[in-house]
């Protein structure tokens, strides 16, 4: 079959990768993908949100399947645009409709949502410009650190953890008053924080039946030792440790059960990924937050661990049999480290001359933020390349891909040292 996989980050480079070895797929294209997809199929310049320019290509080159690596075109609905298309309507997606994209989308949706299947979570209340002053009353009781969670999506920039009554006030008022994040804080979500140790759950569902993948941590702050401002994920590590059988269980019975049956209940027809961030509470597990996509960096540490056929496994989900597929996990220990450009995740560096690609050989280089110069390979975004490794043991794979990392140069790289230690 011919696949499109539409996204450009490292994300999208590991699901290029994996897409490519199977002998299901005669044909990928990525649109737009980046510098390093071309070893793994066709780049095509459109962009994942460019629906008319993604109908065409489709058409043109008899695409049978969509994968959607971001959740952007999946919140504004290019799920629901290929079923309302008479030429498009049996290709088949995946990744949600815009309705049950909400689960990220919307915080207040995804909270409601929790609320009525009585999925664990942090106590919170929803407020918008309107309610401002029963918010101040809210943070006036609600006990500290709070946390304060812009309704929409915000670039992974939504989130704020405010230590002080003031800064909570401060910060609501900025969002619902002064649209700190535009339209996404018209309605702010305030919850209660939890204190644990936060790892990444995933599932892929057909709407009725799911599998879980293999579930990582993501290393979130800029700096070592978990510091500084919070990124887009500065690393991985597959398996985690502390996600043992016992968590894992009650992972599955108090959360994935009722998420998969919650959306069958409320005739969400739901067909892609469901990314659970979890915070294990001494060993309860409370959700954190949905989302409607694999994640990134997790994806770089979750498809090496994939042994079976990811193409099959899509197809499961198109056609609704995912429990007639085979899904083996390999128990080998996957390890990502991310190459930032200089500055992010601020203000960044680009059209930095990338090298010493070549000189990786034990790890996979996924491309995340490149792009093609002439003979060049350059820096175009924050995330500049994600190094992934698979080793015997978690020693070995953390060894092994900061080695690796270092290998790879371009001016102003950052990345950190200390991925995966903690967990040693
Ligand atoms: P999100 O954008 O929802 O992924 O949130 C960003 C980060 O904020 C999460 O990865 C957590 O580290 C943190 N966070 C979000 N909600 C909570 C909470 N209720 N308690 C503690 N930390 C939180
Ligand atoms: N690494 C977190 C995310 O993809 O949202």
């Amino acid at each position: 079959m011919n696949i499109l996989l539409l996204g450009s980050g490292g994300r999208e480079s590991a699901f290029a990768w994996k897409i490519a070895q199977s002998p299901k797929c005669s044909k990928l294209f990525i649109a737009p993908g980046n510098a390093g997809t071309p070893q793994y199929g066709t780049n095509v310049d459109i962009k994942a949100t460019d629906f008319e320019g993604v109908k065409a290509f489709v058409l043109e080159n008899d695409i049978n399947l969509v994968l959607v690596g971001p959740e952007e075109p999946l919140v504004k609905g290019i799920h629901d645009f290929f079923l309302a298309d008479e030429q498009l309507k049996n290709v088949p997606v995946i990744g949600p409709q815009a309705e049950g994209a909400q689960l990220e989308g919307s915080k207040d949706f995804s909270k409601a949502f929790m609320q009525r299947h009585n999925i664990p979570a942090a106590a919170s209340k929803t407020f918008t410009r309107d309610t401002l002053q029963e918010g101040f009353q809210y943070l006036a009781t609600a006990g500290l650190p709070i946390v304060l969670k812009a309704d929409g999506l915000a670039a992974g920039k939504g989130v704020l953890i405010c230590t002080t009554l003031e800064e909570a006030q401060l910060e609501l008022t900025e969002m619902l008053t002064h649209a700190k994040f535009g339209d996404a804080s018209s309605k702010v979500v305030i919850e209660q924080f939890l204190q644990g140790i936060e790892l990444s759950v995933f599932v892929m569902t057909d709407g009725k039946n799911y599998k879980i993948l293999p579930e990582a941590k993501d290393y979130k702050r800029i700096g070592e030792g978990d510091t500084g401002l919070n990124t887009g994920g500065m690393g991985s590590v597959s398996p985690v440790p502390f996600a043992d059988d016992a968590f894992m269980q009650k992972v599955e019975e108090r959360v994935i059960i009722p998420t998969v049956e919650g959306l069958q209940k409320e005739n969400i027809d739901y067909k892609g990924f469901i990314f659970i961030g979890l915070m294990n509470c001494e060993g309860e597990p409370y959700v954190i937050e949905y989302n409607c996509r694999m994640g990134d960096p997790e994806t770089e540490s979750v498809m090496p661990r994939i042994e079976s056929d990811f193409v099959d496994l899509l197809i499961g989900v198109a056609e609704g049999n995912l429990n007639e597929k085979e899904l083996k996990i390999s128990d080998k220990v996957a390890a990502t480290v991310m190459i930032v450009s200089g500055g992010y995740p601020g203000d960044y560096l680009k059209n930095k001359v990338i090298t010493g690609t070549e000189n990786v050989h034990e790890s996979k280089v996924f491309h995340a933020g490149t792009s093609i110069d002439g003979d060049n390979v350059i820096t175009s975004g924050g995330r500049v390349i994600a190094v992934s490794t698979l080793q015997d043991n978690i020693f070995n794979a953390l060894q092994q891909v900061t080695a690796d990392a270092s290998r790879i140069y371009f001016d102003g790289m950052y990345f950190r040292r200390d991925i995966g230690f903690d967990l040693l």
